[in-house]
């Protein structure tokens, strides 16, 4: 099952990707953890994202390129993928064309989870996030049972430094440029699947999966 998962940032990518890799056993392919990973490793590709990052810009295509064509010609990738926040621009999505093919692969569905601007701002500024397992929290929608504390590894939650009002607004305002050309890419070559994202978490899981369902 080779899943591209879409959305703006906040719109419940990541929310939904956990369920889905936990459901159907393949690999969750963020560009924006590996990023982050690699800042945190002190790596020269860390070193290259970080000022993009930081100011809520895309990182340039040809590095975003690269190591998504390293990532998926890894073995764990044979049975299935999800790519979470990858690609955000049409030279990304062809780019993806050409690495599939060159490993025999297609995509079997783009889903877009679809939500307005301002309740984005609202997500991503309560958003809060595990350091030791990554879990994903907001402080009004999905809270944890104890302030501060994961309720899945008891790990402390901390708030991602492009959460802050400012970086948010941007990357917004960067993200709903290249999403539409983006999302006519897919329309045109019939992949494209939309759901509500402004329902439950739950509500949300449920539509994916029922989606999924004809492919398991
Ligand atoms: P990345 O890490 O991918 O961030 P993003 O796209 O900005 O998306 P987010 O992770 O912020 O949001 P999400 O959709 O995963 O939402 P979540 O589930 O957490 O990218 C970060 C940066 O890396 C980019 O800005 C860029 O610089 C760089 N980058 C990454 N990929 C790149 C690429 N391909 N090209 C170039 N640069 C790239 O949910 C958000 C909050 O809402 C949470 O608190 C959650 O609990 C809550 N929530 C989720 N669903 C719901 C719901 N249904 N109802 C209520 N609350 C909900």
């Amino acid at each position: 099952m080779n899943i591209v998962l879409m959305g703006l940032p906040g719109a419940g990518k990541g929310t939904q990707a956990e369920k889905i890799v936990d459901q159907y056993g393949i690999p969750h392919i963020s560009t924006g953890d590996m990023f982050r990973a690699a800042i945190k490793e002190g790596t020269e590709l860390g070193m290259k994202a970080k000022s993009f990052m930081d100011n809520g810009d895309l990182v340039p295509d040809e590095v975003t390129i690269g190591i998504v064509r390293e990532r998926l010609s890894k073995e764990d990738c044979d049975k299935g993928f999800l790519l979470d926040g990858f690609p955000r621009t049409v030279a990304q999505a062809e780019a993806l064309e050409n690495i599939l093919s060159d490993l025999n692969k297609n995509i079997d569905y783009v889903i877009n989870i679809d939500v307005e601007k301002d309740i984005l701002l609202e997500r991503l500024t309560g958003r809060r996030i595990c350091k030791s397992c990554g879990a994903t929290y907001h402080l009004v929608f999905n809270p944890p049972s104890q302030e501060g504390v994961c309720d899945r590894c008891g790990g402390e939650l901390y708030q991602r430094a492009d959460d802050n009002a400012e970086t948010v607004q941007n990357r917004l305002d960067v993200n709903i440029k290249q999403t539409q050309p983006l999302l006519s890419f897919y329309e045109e070559k019939g992949y494209l699947r939309n759901i509500n994202g402004q329902q439950d978490i739950d509500v949300v899981s449920a539509e994916i999966d029922k989606l999924l369902g004809g492919l398991s």
